[in-house]
């Protein structure tokens, strides 16, 4: 029996929910600790930019072909792409012979995958930016989930007080005894899967916007409390400024890069979580102001996790460049000297698993959404089936950490086929999906709206629930000459806000994606 497609019950429902998915380990984690390795506020700086240039449009491609489509990501792609495309057949043709031509060099594994990937795309032409569209949550959720167990262990941990550390180096030897237990990563890990699924589970309306509209408040309150905690130690000037003033000398190429890939991370861009949740918004919704709402509140919480971190890290004369394990290694160390730190800490990670677990959620219903679109399945057997997936490759990564030697055949054949040298499972695939599919993903997405359905439907879909957005003239705005009659005629070409938009899906965006792949292949 054919389901009748959910709805959100409100606009605001799935502003929380989206928000809720862009809000995550991304932005509290990620964030503040690629901040601190990259020199603080000037890669502060591009990351904005990146999220205003790549992000924003990116963002409203994703909720105009949702919407319109009112499908999963694969139905999208299926509803709107031609029967041919020209520019489909000759990128699959470039996969194809990049991939022969990987062949002198040896490395076969790389060349069966875009041998493969050609084939694919000749053969279902742009419906393969679909696919790599439900591809992904499973890579992304395999390291996501166990993270998001880390980040449940380290809830008990701080009420327990047992993360309370005279040193860096004490909580450093805590982390890496808490991550090299295996079984209790393996148990977290499907502790915190068990809880993404029972949401998804419950489905659009009761499941996800019930929750988002319980966890988001909650993530609200607990970043404003632990963050006016940071900013108020003595001392936590020396963070603010480390963090907002630009110093341009320690900014490296390579960090515009990094930037530019966090912000399709940080937005849940590029793999068709946006897709997915506007597939239940209706006409009425304004997607203009809904996609502007859900980028700034993201924006909004990396900037304040990051003034919470800083403040607090610099005022206790800690290093900001710790990598990684900033979160689990230097606030254990940072919160111990402040008064009831245990509890201050208890409240971070609670606020950390509570911003994953909206972000996993998302993660699943991407995937749970085709099932049920395309091979119309229930919500229930979707959601069961693909937990199962997940939870086998996650135990990949779950295992991979500290017991990597158990599978070491698979390591064996992964460094044989594809010449990876270094990283485990988990590492790999944090870079496989960041790094590749993200990017990919959204590069697929803008031209596929740029170029082949065209801005011009897209437009008119827009204009559905948000007439202003397509018609403001900006530079009669800017001017002064709203008003003024000849600046609104039409033989004047004037820039309204969708011909800008258009001229950033056609154009800059693709164009910033892939200079950014080529110099991450050629660095
Ligand atoms: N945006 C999430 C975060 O910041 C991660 C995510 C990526 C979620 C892609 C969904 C899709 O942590």
């Amino acid at each position: 029996m054919l389901e009748k497609r959910e709805h959100w019950g409100s606009s605001i429902g799935f502003i929380f929910a989206a928000a809720g998915s862009a809000i995550g380990l991304g932005n509290i984690w990620k964030f503040p600790y690629i901040a601190g390795q990259n020199g603080g506020g000037a890669f502060v700086l591009i990351y904005l930019a990146c999220i205003v240039v790549v992000g924003m449009p990116i963002m409203l491609c994703e909720m105009t072909l949702g919407r319109a489509t009112q499908k999963n990501p694969v139905g999208a792609f299926k509803a709107l792409s031609p029967n041919t495309s020209h520019l489909a057949n000759l990128i699959g043709v470039s996969i194809i012979f990049s991939g022969l031509a990987m062949l002198c060099f040896k490395q076969f594994g790389w060349s069966a995958v875009l041998c493969a990937v050609g084939l694919l795309v000749m053969f279902y032409g742009w419906i393969t930016v679909g696919i790599l569209c439900i591809v992904t949550p499973f890579a992304i959720l395999s390291y996501y989930c166990v993270v998001g167990g880390w980040t449940i262990g380290y809830i008990y941990k701080s009420f327990a007080q047992e993360i309370n550390v005279g040193s860096v180096a004490e909580a450093g030897g805590i982390f890496g005894a808490f991550i090299g237990n295996t079984g209790l990563m393996i148990g977290l890990f499907l502790i915190f899967l068990l809880f993404s699924s029972l949401i998804v589970w419950g489905g659009v309306r009761n499941g996800i916007e019930r929750w988002s509209k319980i966890l988001m408040p909650l993530l609200f309150i607990l970043l404003l409390v632990i963050m006016l905690r940071g900013l108020s130690l003595p001392g936590a000037r020396r963070g603010v400024a480390f963090f907002l003033k630009p110093d341009f000398t320690k900014l490296s190429a390579e960090a515009i890069l990094i930037a530019l890939g966090h912000a399709f991370f940080t937005l849940s861009l590029g793999m068709g979580a946006m897709i997915t949740y506007s597939s239940y918004i209706s006409r009425e919704q304004n997607i203009f102001l809904s996609s502007l709402a859900v980028v700034f509140l993201d924006t909004l919480v990396a900037i304040f996790a990051g003034l919470a971190i800083f403040s607090t890290v610099f005022a206790m004369g800690f290093n900001p460049d710790a990598g990684p394990s900033l979160v689990f290694k230097v606030l254990p160390a940072v919160f111990s000297s402040i008064p009831l730190g245990w509890l201050w800490a208890g409240l971070f990670f609670l606020l950390l698993s509570v911003a994953a677990l909206t972000s996993s959620v998302s993660l699943l219903e991407v995937a749970v959404s085709y099932f049920i679109d395309e091979r119309k399945w229930s919500r229930h057997k979707a959601v069961l089936i693909c937990t199962l997936g997940i939870v086998v490759t996650g135990l990949l990564s779950a295992v991979s950490i500290t017991d990597w030697h158990r599978i070491e055949w698979l390591h064996d054949w992964l460094v044989k086929a594809f010449n990876v040298q270094s990283g485990n499972f988990f590492e790999t695939i944090d870079n496989l999906s960041s790094n590749w599919f993200l990017p990919l993903g959204g590069l697929g997405i803008s031209l596929f709206v740029g170029w082949i359905w065209g801005t011009r439907k897209a437009v008119k879909e827009i204009r559905y629930g948000s007439s202003n957005f397509a018609d403001v003239h900006l530079i009669a705005l800017l001017a002064g000459l709203k008003d003024d009659p000849s600046h609104n005629d039409e033989r004047y070409h004037v820039l309204t806000l969708a011909s800008l938009w258009g001229i950033f899906i056609r154009f800059v965006a693709p164009v910033a994606i892939t200079i950014a792949f080529l110099w991450m292949n050629i660095k």
